[in-house]
């Protein structure tokens, strides 16, 4: 490649976070929309741990549209959901340019191609929601490349449909809509990430590799095969959004946890009666709910939640004053054979483990974990100035 010389305006870098379902997307309306049966409300998680960070880089030399993953090449062609989001931009960017009286040299921009860079800070497709977080940033990044007003989680959709609610932070639902077309199909923040600060995730990794079958593919085999999963669409879910939106607003751990649990329990519910079944689970996620629920009733108070999405990996709510004694259980229940728990733990600091830990039947089969995260709410789409792409090759660095 020829010496280029990027400047600052053709190249722009977003972080995104990964986002949790408490009320699970599965199944769609309409596959090349991805639009949803339902509608479903996540938290965004803190960037500090999980996040995913693209650079797009601009300019008239580039001669096609490329993008690298973590440093890997992708196609970019044979990538619909890719190219959705790309002409999605670029059709709005035009029509913005246009309305705005802009110089042709704004509106022509659109046509040159992009070089896209995409790293994430935590193993890709590990169940950990990684292509959400990575395609909110693209669609930051563009949005702000072409400099498009507006919404633009209904562009993220088009990429993966969860992507849409890692564009707001804290709390966000993704209202299924109504409209053929997807136009009010959006993500809108049900509350910000500050709202309820006590609350804390641990993301119990039980398995870093990449799942079998993909959510795309296994939400389909689900609508084409499961009867639970209608059902569930029209009788469950809408009491449970409403339940659960009280519950957060009333910082309610207990009702929080019981729908979020029962939320987790119906998705894989669902999966089961899909035919062939889809398994996402593995035996130590079934062995993490059995701790789950023995704590819960042995403290006969609901201080911990568990949910999965299509991955083994659990996520746990628990509030801040019981996060100690429950990450101190989970390392002497799925710690590693070794005793080395400054590896096992990961992300947020908290406070020494204690050794006075209750005693209760667990019937648990002796399983470890891979390592645990701690976590918290975060934010949505950030700015960032350090590039992912050299301005001087317009490849990743
Ligand atoms: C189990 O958003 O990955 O995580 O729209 O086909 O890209 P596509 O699917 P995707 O599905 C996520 C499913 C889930 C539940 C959820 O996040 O709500």
């Amino acid at each position: 490649m020829d010496y280029l010389k990027l400047d600052e305006s053709d190249m722009v870098t977003f972080s995104a976070p990964v986002n949790i379902a408490i009320i699970k997307y599965w199944g769609k309306s309409c596959q090349k929309l991805n639009l949803p049966m339902n509608s479903s409300l996540s938290l965004n998680l803190n960037q500090d741990h999980l996040q995913a960070k693209t650079t797009i880089a601009t300019s008239s030399t580039f001669i096609k549209d490329r993008i690298w993953l973590n440093g890997k090449e992708q196609d970019v062609e044979g990538n619909t959901r890719l190219q959705a989001c790309l002409k999605e931009i670029r059709r709005l960017a035009r029509l913005q340019a246009v309305k705005r009286n802009e110089d042709v040299h704004r509106v022509t921009r659109c046509s040159q191609k992009v070089h896209i860079s995409s790293r994430n800070n935590f193993p890709t497709a590990a169940g950990l929601a990684s292509s959400a977080a990575g395609y909110a940033a693209l669609v930051a990044a563009l949005g702000q490349l072409y400099r498009v007003d507006g919404d633009l989680s209904g562009v993220a959709r088009c990429g993966s449909g969860s992507a849409c609610r890692s564009m707001l932070g804290g709390f966000v639902e993704w209202v299924k809509g109504g409209k053929s077309d997807g136009t009010d199909s959006i993500a809108q923040q049900f509350v910000g990430e500050e709202h309820w600060p006590e609350l804390r995730v641990l993301i119990v990794v039980t398995s870093a590799q990449t799942k079998a079958v993909g959510s795309t593919e296994g939400m389909q085999r689900s609508v084409e095969t499961s009867a639970l999963l209608q059902h569930r669409v029209d009788n469950v879910v809408p009491d449970r959004m409403k339940a659960l939106t009280d519950a957060i607003l009333n910082k309610d751990f207990s009702a929080f946890a019981e729908i979020c649990m029962k939320e987790s329990n119906q998705l894989h519910a669902v999966c089961q009666d899909t035919f062939p079944p889809l398994r996402y689970l593995n035996n130590v996620s079934e062995q993490i709910i059995r701790f789950v629920h023995a704590y819960n009733e042995h403290c006969s108070d609901t201080r911990v939640a568990y949910t999965f999405d299509a991955g083994p990996n659990a996520f746990l709510f628990v509030l801040e004053r019981h996060l100690s004694e429950v990450a101190s259980l989970i390392y002497k229940i799925f710690g590693p054979a070794t005793d080395n728990a400054t590896d096992f733990f990961r992300g947020e600091r908290f406070k020494a483990y204690q050794s006075d830990l209750p005693d209760f039947e667990t019937k648990i089969c002796p399983t470890s974990a891979e390592y645990v995260i701690c976590t918290k709410a975060g934010p949505g789409p950030l700015q960032l100035f350090e590039h992912n792409i050299s301005p001087k090759t317009g490849l990743p660095l």
